[in-house]
């Protein structure tokens, strides 16, 4: 009896012993695990809550995969206020346009063609989805975090002269940043449409990049400044190559917590099965060749409050939900179009990141790239023209923008540039 119980103890002080022996190796494996692979499985985690699972699946000729997901699935019904949403099918109102631009673009003698996206040459995303465009482990993993995969890298708005400096030095003056863009300010906004031709900038660096788009500003330039933008990119940082994409962004607090491109957080309710956020634009435009171009309306329905976005003249690709936004919430205080690269070379120097199509507007139609037609929605639903549309670029010797007008084109610019050159250093 007692010999069996000495045994048991020994055996209880064994296994113990055992067990601590376990405890210091399992730490010190954690330890390990804690560096490499906890982001590994943090990478995974944030794939598998983006990555909703297909109902069809298409193979872009770029590499991208196009995931076609049930539209009551997507990456917007993550948000915890978003739970409950009846999905909007269709806005309650469109605004009434100043230009009737099927016709146009025939009878104008500037002819354009329009754009599609380079995955349809290998399927169609059925009714009831919508196409997304699959994170790969290597795009995130190209983010310095999983935080920041999404997100904008750098606060980075176009401060016109005019704008009151905030106080934030970053936002007044991020640097690095080079745009030449049109504005208006000092109304309400409800909305704002342009029609840019598309090109295929030449990046310098990887962690540059070169946009156009338009945005849609609320707010002051502080911390708390609301912006809807959409247009098209080149980002190798996000896409991992130098193709042309269609993107969307947004935030309610000046690039801080909230927002993300495309779908890469949850906010944009998405209802058309065509046109995939952050996928390849093709064709794009040629030098002295063929110009192809895109619109895009971005408009606050003002019944329900919410922004809808429109690609081209018949895709209502979806809507920005009212609540995601403060001032945006009532209306915009500001419109901008325009163009934006990031310039990594310090102390006042450039790359020859280009912009738009690389050359300076003054060579017109064909060569420098263009926005045309650009309008604002005011509060009665209806497309008009700028008035007072403002100018700014940071160093015109470097990226510069010509604005114009005529019967055709109604308000114009045309800009961008090749960043190093003779007279930008
Ligand atoms: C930004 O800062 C640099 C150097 O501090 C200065 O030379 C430049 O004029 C500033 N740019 C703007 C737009 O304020
Ligand atoms: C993008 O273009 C740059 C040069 O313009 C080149 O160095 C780089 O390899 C390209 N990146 C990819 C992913 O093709």
């Amino acid at each position: 009896m007692a010999a069996a119980h000495v045994s048991r103890t020994k055996m209880k002080l064994g296994f113990m012993a055992l067990l601590l022996f376990f405890v210091f190796f399992l730490d010190l494996a954690c330890a390990r695990l804690s560096s490499a692979s906890r982001q590994k499985l943090q990478v995974h985690k944030h794939l598998k809550r983006l990555n909703k699972p297909p109902i069809k699946t298409i193979e872009s000729p770029d590499g991208d995969i196009i995931d076609c997901v049930h539209i009551s699935h997507q990456p917007a019904f993550d948000h915890p206020f978003l739970k409950d949403h009846k999905i909007q099918m269709r806005p309650n109102y469109h605004p009434e346009g100043l230009y009737d631009e099927n016709k146009m673009n025939t009878e104008s003698s500037e002819r354009v063609n329009t754009i599609h996206q380079l995955w349809h040459v290998n399927g169609m995303c059925p009714e009831d989805t919508i196409p997304i465009r699959r994170t790969k482990e290597e795009d995130v993993l190209r983010a310095s975090s999983v935080k920041t995969h999404g997100k904008k890298k750098h606060k980075s708005i176009p401060m016109p002269r005019s704008v009151p400096k905030s106080a934030d030095p970053d936002i007044d003056n991020e640097s690095g940043h080079q745009h030449a863009i049109a504005y208006v300010e000092g109304d309400k906004y409800y909305g704002a449409k342009a029609t840019m031709n598309v090109w295929e900038p030449k990046i310098q660096q990887s962690n540059e990049f070169s946009l156009s788009q338009i945005w849609i500003l609320g707010g002051s330039f502080g911390q708390d400044l609301n912006s809807i933008e959409a247009g098209w990119q080149v980002s190798p940082d996000l896409y991992g190559d130098n193709n042309t994409r269609l993107f969307t962004y947004w935030t309610s607090d000046a690039y801080q917590a909230t927002g993300c491109y495309n779908l890469l957080c949850s906010g944009f309710i998405q209802i058309n099965n065509n046109i995939a956020m952050g996928a390849s634009i093709s064709p794009v435009s040629a030098f002295r060749n063929s110009q192809y171009d895109i619109s895009i309306l971005v408009w606050k329905d003002q019944k329900e409050g919410n922004w809808w976005m429109q690609f081209g003249n018949g895709y209502v690709l979806g809507y920005w939900p009212s609540f995601l936004f403060s001032y945006l919430a009532d209306s915009a205080s500001m419109i901008e179009w325009g163009g934006e690269v990031v310039n990594s070379e310090p102390d006042g120097h450039h790359t020859s990141t280009q912009m738009g199509s690389g050359r300076f507007p003054e060579e017109g139609f064909g060569k420098s790239s263009y926005f045309r037609n650009i309008q604002v929605v005011d509060k009665e639903n209806n497309l008009k023209s700028p008035k007072d549309l403002g100018t700014f670029t940071e160093q015109s010797n470097c990226y510069d923008i010509e604005t114009g007008s005529n019967s055709d084109w109604g308000h114009y610019f045309y800009y961008g540039g090749p960043g190093k050159n003779q007279n930008c250093p």
